[in-house]
């Protein structure tokens, strides 16, 4: 039982398109009106679905996971609780989210999103006999040699996290996501679940622009803000997965490189600038989706100027 995809979920959650959707029976819960987790809800379906695993951890929910509340859950109907803390292990080594690890039977992660490190993954289980099922599963059942090189990588990885300039980085991420989409909402984007909690936030440009998901991502992307199209919950019956409602970005790298709440302003009206740029409607084929190519090129600039003046590396 695990999270929806077009709520925020990852692939590997039970996606019929996944292995996991293919080889498990899946229950998914979503999120409520509110585009949160809802813990009675998600505690009734768990009660009738009586899973053999219960997962939390998301690839697109700006809010914090109640993982004492997941665990409860898991327990109350017999379930491994498990936690795919990829997003925002960064978060939870820098102490800015709370930390899984009290109350779940297993966490795993991917190395490259939050926590800065290669792309890699880890899994950590308290049960012995759990971890030997997983170790099995993982090699010799799914994975070849390992890669000493990415390991060694991880190392280094986890020794930057468990530094203060980690904590602080981590802390910082999360301030800017907040101050990013409270400017975009003073701007008049909806901010799905309307903030964020921590590093990513969405924005629902169907509602606020009655514009698509692709459109944006693509159009931001000309001018230099790299970000993905997404699904978003509680979105319009025109929503797909490959043809979205939202959008979906993150202040990890931006934080990295060194900005702070102030810069979100810039950031946050550069994008709403782009977006007040781009038609709405139909667009032919041939057509630009770009309003007036002069503000493009201003913006574009103004891109450059800021992401210069913040540059990736220091020496
Ligand atoms: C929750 C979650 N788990 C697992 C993954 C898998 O990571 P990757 O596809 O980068 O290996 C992701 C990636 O987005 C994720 O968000």
């Amino acid at each position: 039982m695990a999270m929806r995809l077009d709520h925020g979920g990852h692939l590997t959650h039970g996606s019929p398109v996944s292995v996991t959707g293919q080889w498990f029976e899946i229950s998914s819960y979503g999120c409520d009106e509110n585009d949160m987790l809802n813990y009675d809800k998600i505690r009734e379906q768990a009660l009738e679905f009586k899973p053999d695993v219960l997962v939390c951890g998301y690839t697109a929910y700006p809010g914090v996971i109640d993982f004492e509340k997941f665990g409860a859950i898991a327990r109350e109907v017999g379930a491994i609780s498990l936690a795919d803390v990829s997003h925002i292990a960064g978060l939870i080594a820098g102490g800015a989210h709370p930390s899984p690890y009290p109350h779940m039977d297993v966490v795993s992660f991917t190395t490259h999103k939050t926590l800065r490190g290669p792309r890699a993954a880890i899994i950590l289980a308290k049960d012995a006999e759990i971890m030997d099922k997983i170790d099995k599963a993982v090699f010799p059942g799914l994975q070849g040699g390992p890669h000493f090189n990415t390991i060694a990588a991880i190392g280094v990885a986890l020794g930057e996290a468990a530094r203060d300039d980690f904590k602080a980085y981590s802390h910082q991420t999360v301030a800017n996501a907040k101050k990013l989409a409270e400017e975009l909402k003073i701007r008049g984007h909806h901010v799905v679940s309307g903030t964020t909690q921590n590093h990513l936030l969405l924005l629902d440009v169907r509602k606020s622009h009655k514009m698509p998901g692709k459109r944006v991502a693509v159009a931001l992307e000309e001018v230099g803000i790299v970000l993905n199209f997404n699904t978003v919950p509680n979105a319009s019956d025109r929503q797909k997965p490959l043809f979205p409602d939202g959008i979906r970005m993150g202040t990890p790298c931006i934080t990295t490189r060194g900005m702070k709440e102030a810069d979100m302003v810039k950031v946050a009206s550069l994008i709403d600038r782009t977006i007040n740029n781009i038609k709405t409607g139909k667009i032919a084929d041939n057509e630009t989706f770009w309003k007036n190519i002069d503000e493009t090129r201003n913006i574009t600039s103004a891109v450059k100027e800021l992401a210069t003046s913040f540059p990736t590396f220091a020496w």
